[in-house]
């Protein structure tokens, strides 16, 4: 029961990061794009910045949701007796899941401060590389998060 919890907490955190980066991707930039940079990039740094807080609430509710299941399973693996062999794809989850929680350190804590600096100057050419190099790295985390849903939905070898 405990389990099913958090691993549903677990996946309502992946939709969030998941589907504000498809919509941010997909959706919000390219309408954006329309609209002058004068409005464009304040627009964009204020959406990102709610959305980067929801993403760090995410990847905390992540980390510690998927640290915790892996401690339960391996805990009553051990309790049996029996050695705790970590799933091939479990592995890859946490290994790539990680690699995008740092990827995520740098577009929020080096490229999004560049944009807010921008923003603060009303340097709309600074804002506009400032949110090229954010898209470039959000597209690498959307495609990464696209490859963990389909190793751990389709395992591995079968
Ligand atoms: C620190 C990083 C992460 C750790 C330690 C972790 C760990 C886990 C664990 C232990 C499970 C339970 C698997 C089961 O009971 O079958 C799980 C489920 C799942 N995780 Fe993660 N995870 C992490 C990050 C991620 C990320 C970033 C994504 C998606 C982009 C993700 C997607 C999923 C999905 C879709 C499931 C359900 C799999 C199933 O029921 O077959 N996880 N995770």
């Amino acid at each position: 029961m405990a389990y099913a919890l958090v691993k549903t907490l677990h996946l309502l955190a992946v939709v969030v990061w998941l589907g504000g980066m498809f919509f941010a991707h997909f959706c919000l930039r390219p309408a954006a794009m329309a609209l002058p940079p004068a409005q464009r990039v304040p627009l964009m740094a204020a959406a990102l910045g709610r959305f980067f807080r929801a993403v760090a609430a995410s990847i905390g509710l992540i980390f510690v949701s998927g640290g915790w299941m892996l401690w339960h399973v391996a805990t009553n693996t051990h309790r049996t007796g029996a050695p705790f062999n970590m799933p091939l794809e479990w592995l890859v989850m946490t290994v790539l899941g990680v690699t995008m929680m740092l990827i995520f350190g740098h577009i929020r804590f080096a490229l999004y401060k560049r944009l807010q600096r921008a923003v603060a100057a009303q340097d709309w050419p600074a804002g506009g590389e400032a949110l090229v190099a954010i898209r470039g790295w959000v597209a690498i985390n959307l495609a990464i998060g696209a490859v963990i849903l389909l190793v751990v939905t389709m395992g591995t070898g079968n």
